[in-house]
């Protein structure tokens, strides 16, 4: 009897953004104009700093990795929305599923870690300017990121492993339009305190990288306002607040999502999570590119080549 109720539910359906056609049809359009563009400008910061060898230092080497991540990232849910629109269904296999929620938060926590790493190598850019090539040497940037990767997987398995125990019942609906662990945990009809206490583990495992940032740029302001010139001001304003500007955008949707107890989740939380998985990818490279002019030129140099050769 109990195996039977077990194995009923081999899918789940994904509910979407909204419980009304028209809403869901426009986040339809909108993921068909975002995702493109989440594509095609973080794919052009990767070719432009490749490209460009002036671009070959630790600060660009980390945006380039923070792209490529950016487009996993959006890849594992935006496309699975667009084809269930566009057919129709809305099921998801259970595997699939795991598989998504998996992804989902290894990407968000390697994201996580590539920002604090970003923040940690303008620290040491401004605060110790002479050791600056020492410290961020390319052995210890491939560091920097292989441990964010290293790090992102590792904090997502326990997560997708206690999901992947539950039993699920009868509910299959999930309230969202990808496989999030808090909606998922609510499906269950297992007991999922256990569950919730990683969950929110997880959660605080987050605020590491942040606290991270927050020392970062301690230090950084802290440098910056020991020698008052306003010149000095200006340049730690300008190659960081491009940074600052996207961590707030990725923590604040973040802690808007999960820093509240799992019974208030409902379908309009689902427009928090459109914020954090699809927008913030998507302006990740324009917020960088626009702003700094060795990106623009590399930009520049990118598209002359292209269109004179
Ligand atoms: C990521 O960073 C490493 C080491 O800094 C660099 O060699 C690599 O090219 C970067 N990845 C991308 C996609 O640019």
């Amino acid at each position: 009897m109990r195996e039977e109720n077990q194995s009923s539910v081999l899918e789940f359906i994904l509910l979407g953004v909204s419980s009304q056609q028209k809403e869901e049809d426009f986040f339809f359009i909108l993921f068909l104009f975002i995702y493109p563009i989440t594509l095609s400008g973080n794919l052009l910061i990767i070719l432009a700093i490749r490209s460009d060898s002036r671009l070959h230092n630790p600060m660009y080497f980390l945006l380039a990795n923070l792209s490529f991540v950016d487009i996993v990232f959006s890849s594992v849910t935006i496309p699975k929305m667009l084809t269930s629109h566009l057919s129709g269904s809305k099921i998801i296999s259970f595997g699939g599923c795991l598989t998504q929620m998996y992804f989902m938060i290894a990407m968000a926590n390697t994201d996580s870690y590539i920002l604090a790493a970003m923040a940690f190598d303008r620290a040491v850019a401004i605060s110790r300017p002479l050791h600056y090539m020492t410290i961020m040497s390319l052995r210890s940037c491939v560091l920097l990121v292989v441990g964010s990767w290293v790090a992102g997987i590792a904090n997502s398995l326990p997560h997708t492993l206690l999901t992947a125990s539950l039993s699920f019942c009868g509910n299959k609906e999930v309230a969202n339009f990808y496989c999030d662990i808090a909606s998922l945990l609510k499906l269950s009809c297992s007991d999922i305190h256990f569950n919730v206490k990683i969950m929110n583990i997880g959660v605080g495992v987050f605020s590491v990288p942040l606290l991270c940032i927050i020392i970062s740029y301690v230090r950084v302001f802290s440098t910056v306002l020991r020698v008052p010139s306003t010149k000095g001001v200006l340049k730690a304003f300008s190659t960081c607040g491009s940074h600052l500007t996207v961590v707030s955008l990725y923590y604040g949707t973040v802690i808007g999502m999960y820093c509240r107890p799992l019974t208030s989740y409902s379908l309009k939380d689902a427009v928090v999570t459109v914020m954090y998985m699809a927008v913030t990818p998507m302006l990740n490279p324009f917020i960088y590119s626009l702003r700094n002019r060795d990106m623009k030129a590399a930009l520049w140099k990118l598209f002359s080549k292209k269109i004179f050769s």
